[in-house]
């Protein structure tokens, strides 16, 4: 018998992308992938030497609680881009990327038959790990007109998390730190965590977006962070966990038992990620280019490209997936990511410049 939490879920919507991927290139259509998040940019060599470096002749267990070095990097890390002193020692755990954290933080907390909310659109892992944990799950519609904030006033009473995910995947919506802060004080009265998943918080153009780490009051705040958009590093697997010293402890007892801490020779590779930003002001300019050639041949198609001010996404209303799909161009309809999503598309930028400029080319025929 399986779990019928399992066999009730839809298929994971980007598997249904994957295969219409297939069928195209199988169909021999130069397929132009605007639809995984998954980035093309080349992980720094520096990075990729110190994880060579690093590779023992014998690699034991790693331990839950990660390497001391890679704990300093994230939280100097912290330091250095939200001016907050994070402790090391009790408010950081190194993480599996950061998706297994997200899908587990249901289980580490006491949430069975409360209610886990997030915004939809949504990356779906929220809603997974909820269910999985027998906990309720509540959406809240991120709308245009809200600025693609949930309304802090809908949070039920019994409420025991709140996701919230700025910059936002899918939309690209960035949250100023007052929303954080309205949030922090219902948090406070109501007695529910604030889970902030900021994958994104490093893919900006404009002024870089404020982190929960940044509230006055972060005794409710726990962020999760990842190199893999920041750095390029997906296939790496590495992120971490900055929250209050007993929710980390709370992790540190529950992730050995899952086995989840990132191999060794991948925490030193990320000691160096976290400690370089020239990098990542590289990856930023070569997102910067492709917005370059996909913004003004989007809108020339008389399409509208909404909020988009950070992340790998652009969120547009207009253009009909499957006529993109019949040209190779391939993008994600926006209610793959929840029913407010209806209308939309999402571009994610991760075709290289060059795919770019030829997919361009493709809109202006269309
Ligand atoms: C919003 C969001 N959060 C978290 C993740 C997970 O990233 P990772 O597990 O690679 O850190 C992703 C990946 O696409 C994402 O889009």
């Amino acid at each position: 018998m399986i779990n019928p939490t399992l066999t009730e879920m839809a298929t994971y919507p980007f598997v249904r992308l994957e295969e219409a991927r297939r069928r195209l290139v199988a169909a021999g259509v130069e397929v132009i992938d605007f639809g995984k998040g998954d980035p093309n940019e080349p992980t720094d060599p520096m990075i990729r030497q110190a994880l060579i470096d690093a590779v023992p002749e014998r690699a034991p267990y790693p331990l839950a609680q990660g390497l001391p070095e890679l704990r300093q990097a994230a939280s100097d890390w912290c330091k250095r881009r939200f001016g907050v002193a994070v402790d090391p020692d009790t408010e950081i755990v190194p993480t599996y990327g950061s998706k297994e954290a997200i899908f587990s933080l249901a289980q580490v907390l006491d949430t069975a038959g409360r209610t886990v909310v997030f915004g939809e659109p949504a990356y779906p892992v929220y809603e997974r790990g909820a269910l999985f944990a027998g906990a309720k799950v509540q959406t809240l519609p991120l709308l245009r007109e809200n600025s693609f904030l949930p309304d802090v006033d809908a949070i039920p009473d019994d409420t025991a998390i709140v996701w919230v995910n700025y910059p936002h995947n899918p939309t690209g919506a960035v949250a100023p730190l007052e929303f954080y802060e309205r949030l922090a004080a219902a948090a406070a009265e109501r007695g529910f965590y604030i889970a902030s998943d900021e994958a994104y918080s490093e893919l900006w153009f404009d002024q870089s977006p404020p982190s929960v780490l940044q509230l006055a009051d972060r005794s409710r705040a726990l962020v999760f962070q990842t190199l893999s958009k920041r750095s390029s590093m997906t296939g790496y697997r590495s992120g971490f966990v900055a929250a209050p010293a007993e929710i980390v402890a709370a992790l540190k007892a529950y992730r050995p038992t899952v086995g989840t801490a990132p191999q060794e020779f991948v925490q030193r590779a990320s000691v160096v990620a976290w400690n370089d930003e020239r990098h990542v002001d590289e990856t930023r300019a070569r997102y910067r280019a492709k917005r370059d050639v996909m913004i003004p041949a989007i809108q020339a198609k008389g399409w509208e490209i909404v909020a988009s001010e950070a992340t790998m996404y652009l969120w547009v209303v207009g253009p009909a997936p499957d006529a993109l799909l019949e040209r190779g161009i391939l993008v994600s309809p926006g209610e793959f990511f929840g029913p407010s999503g209806a209308g939309y598309v999402r571009f994610a930028l991760v075709p290289t410049l060059d795919e770019c400029e030829r997919a361009a080319a493709i809109l202006a025929e269309l």
